[in-house]
Formats: C-alpha cells, sequence, structure tokens
C-alpha cells in the first residue's frame, strides 16, 4: 500500500525568484497538507550527504554548489498516495519534459535548477524527511 507522506524542497533558485508562496499555493491546492516546514541553508557538505546516492553521476559536485547556494525550504507533506500524486504535480526533472502546469513546467529554470524536489519513494521520503526534521520539530 502507498505511503501518505512526501518530502520537498523548494530549491535555491526558486527562492531566490520569490517563487516559494506560489509554490506552496500550488502544493496546497493539490491536496497536500504541510506536517513540518522550515526555511534553511545546506552547506556543501550536508547538500553532498542529502544526494549521496548521485555521488558518482557527473553532475553531483555541481548539484551539491548549486544546492548550497542559498536557501531552501524543506517540508513534510501529507496525502493520499503522497510521492507519486506530488511526482505528477512536479513534473519531470528535466523542466523541457515536464507536462504543461506541473510545478517545475511553470518554475523551473534548468534541469539542475529545478525548482523543486520531489521523494521518489516512501523508504526516501521518511529518510529524507528524517535528515531535515527532529521528532520535536514534526507538529503532526
Ligand atoms: P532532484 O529531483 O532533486 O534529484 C537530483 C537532482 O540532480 C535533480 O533534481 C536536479 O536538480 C539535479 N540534476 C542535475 N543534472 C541532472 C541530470 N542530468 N539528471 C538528473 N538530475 C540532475
Amino acid at each position: 500500500m502507498a505511503g501518505n507522506r512526501t518530502f520537498t524542497m523548494i530549491k535555491p533558485d526558486a527562492f531566490e525568484a520569490g517563487n516559494s508562496g506560489a509554490i506552496l499555493k500550488m502544493i496546497e491546492e493539490a491536496g497536500f497538507k504541510i506536517v513540518a516546514m522550515k526555511a534553511t541553508r545546506l552547506t556543501p557538505e550536508l547538500a553532498g550527504k542529502f544526494y549521496e546516492v548521485h555521488q558518482e553521476r557527473p553532475f553531483y559536485a555541481d548539484l551539491c554548489k548549486y544546492m548550497s547556494s542559498g536557501p531552501i525550504i524543506a517540508a513534510i507533506l501529507e496525502k493520499d498516495n503522497a510521492v507519486e500524486d506530488f511526482r505528477a504535480l512536479i513534473g519531470a526533472t528535466n523542466p523541457a519534459n515536464a507536462a504543461e502546469g506541473t510545478i517545475r513546467k511553470i518554475f523551473a529554470k534548468s534541469i539542475e535548477a529545478n525548482a523543486v524536489h520531489g521523494s521518489d519513494s516512501d523508504e526516501n521520503a521518511a529518510i529524507e524527511g528524517n535528515f531535515y526534521f527532529s521528532q520535536l520539530e514534526r507538529v503532526l
């Protein structure tokens, strides 16, 4: 059975452009409930740890630099079938391939600066949420 939580980051490009509010509005209007949220900033080391599954990929070094280049918003979201429904809402990793009306189609600048992150499985949603939020920081 699909889980009911996922994890997202509004990435530095979208935060810097002042698109956080518009993105959060789309997320809430799509039926996701915010159960934990904070604005924060990653160091290059923490970005490297968050994305360590990609450490062999050619884009890893640039990704760590980009993800630590400015503030982000991290949030845990709740909805039935959360992981799959959120990935549909944000669209393809590369905004050039993202469907019309998706968050990345509207707000992403490039395959790297692609506005938002969404977990790719229930297991990773739990790992990624725990990376940012302690038990005490969870409202629900
Ligand atoms: P995200 O869904 O957060 O997961 C990995 C991130 O790496 C991705 O979004 C992009 O920000 C970034 N990235 C940069 N280049 C690529 C690429 N060629 N393929 C996939 N992800 C990339």
